[in-house]
């Protein structure tokens, strides 16, 4: 076997199999296999927006590079839903086509990071973020922070101000969130909005979810007057438009910020697909009425997964992300643990892999919680939206006694 050399250190904490490696199981257990750990959706986007649809006759060059900056109709798409959202019109130089939030967030991190900055992460965080950031060699802070905000006691500003270090650079934000679907109150963006202007942080707003309040619109992080300056956001189509596929999103942000940006991006896919960017530029500007009725859809879904778990249902997304502590062995797992609660020492009791095992024999895939950060060992994460809703209903059926222990 000849020596292959050393791949990197940053890549050596990098894995393609953060959701779930469950599927071999599922598939032997001979059940019908529910993929509910993957985070998509079982809609077709509209049919302006697909693939099948673009035309070399009606759009000629549709197939040679796009411009660095992004296809002139989706520049003019997202301006104007952007404007018809938060009320505020775009300098389209502001703006930067990328391919895929993913592919967005990794240049905003090569333009707002050196080696070895510390980014705040609130968690549970969306698992991708921590490898971005780890990536860029920059170090992922992980403060556990959504599913601690109902708790009186917790302060939010309180307990990102004690994270920062002199090698802080920015802080990352997500709301609505991936995974618990929670939409961040006014009163807490500021607080964190606080932290950053108080040590000159960046911010970094992932909206992916941003267009699936069940409620009410929340007003968007970058339009509060301390993220003036200091916030990149990133946006997909992915979530709102069943876009997953196209790879297109885009980021927007402070004028000197996008100058690197574009640079940056230039040197990471150049550009996204030509006809994807077309497909898109029609999703924006005629995908209301779909996003509604998904609105309305997800809704009913995230109701009837909570009720059948007897979790909380979420405010906003795709995801139910429940604590499944009560269903796992309590006994410590060997001696040494034994000892240490004893001693009141580290909690090592088993993580959630056996409940997801026992999801996955029963035919339902989850992600392990440890994804999302690393004190959610106990919990899983479930996507309502990943099949239609009488599979999904099938799926409930069969992990409604699991949950109920
Ligand atoms: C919070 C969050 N941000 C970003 C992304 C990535 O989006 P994209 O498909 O555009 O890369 C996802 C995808 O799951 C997500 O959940």
């Amino acid at each position: 076997m000849p020596h292959a050399p050393d791949i990197s250190t940053t890549a050596a904490t990098l894995s393609d199999r953060v959701y779930s490696d469950l599927g071999g199981r599922a598939r032997r257990s001979g059940r019908e296999v529910f993929p509910l750990h993957v985070g998509d959706t079982y809609r077709e986007p509209i049919p302006a927006a697909r693939a099948e649809r673009q035309r070399t006759s009606a759009h000629p060059h549709l197939h040679t590079y796009a411009p660095v900056h992004g296809e002139p109709a989706l520049l003019d798409a997202i301006v104007a839903r952007v404007k018809q959202r938060a009320g505020v019109t775009l300098d389209r130089e502001d703006v930067q086509v990328v391919a895929g939030a993913t592919s967005g967030l990794a240049i905003a991190a090569s333009v707002m990071l050196d080696p070895g900055d510390e980014v705040l992460l609130p968690a549970p965080f969306w698992p991708l973020i921590r490898g971005v950031v780890a990536s860029r060699g920059a170090v992922p802070v992980q403060i556990p922070f959504y599913t601690e905000l109902s708790d009186p006691g917790f302060d939010p500003e309180a307990v990102l101000e004690r994270a920062v270090t002199a090698r802080t650079a920015a802080i990352y934000l997500n709301t609505p969130n991936n995974p618990t679907g929670c939409v961040l109150a006014p009163e807490t963006i500021e607080a964190a909005l606080r932290v950053a202007k108080r040590h000159d942080l960046w911010v970094l707003s992932d909206e992916a979810y941003e267009a699936l309040c069940f409620a009410t619109d929340p007003r968007p992080v970058w339009t509060y007057a301390d993220a003036a300056g200091r916030t990149l956001v990133a946006q997909t189509v992915s979530k709102t438009y069943g876009l997953a596929g196209a790879r297109v999103g885009y980021l927007h942000g402070p004028h000197t910020l996008m100058r690197a940006v574009r640079g940056a991006q230039t040197f990471a896919t150049y550009c996204a697909a030509r006809p994807m960017q077309v497909a898109v530029s029609h999703a924006l500007r005629q995908g209301d009425v779909w996003v509604a009725e998904s609105r309305a859809l997800y809704a009913d879904a995230a109701r009837a997964t909570a009720e059948a778990l007897g979790v909380p249902a979420p405010e906003a997304g795709t995801f139910v992300f429940a604590d499944v502590s009560r269903l796992l062995d309590a006994a410590p797992r060997d001696a040494n643990d034994a000892d240490d609660a004893r001693d009141g020492g580290p909690d090592r009791h088993e993580d959630a892999r056996a409940f997801l095992e026992r999801c996955a024999d029963a035919g339902v895939l989850l992600s392990p919680g440890g994804a999302f950060g690393t004190d959610y060992a106990r919990w899983v994460r479930l996507c309502f939206t990943a099949v239609a809703p009488d599979a999904l209903a099938r799926a409930l059926a069969v992990l409604r006694p699991l949950f109920r222990g």
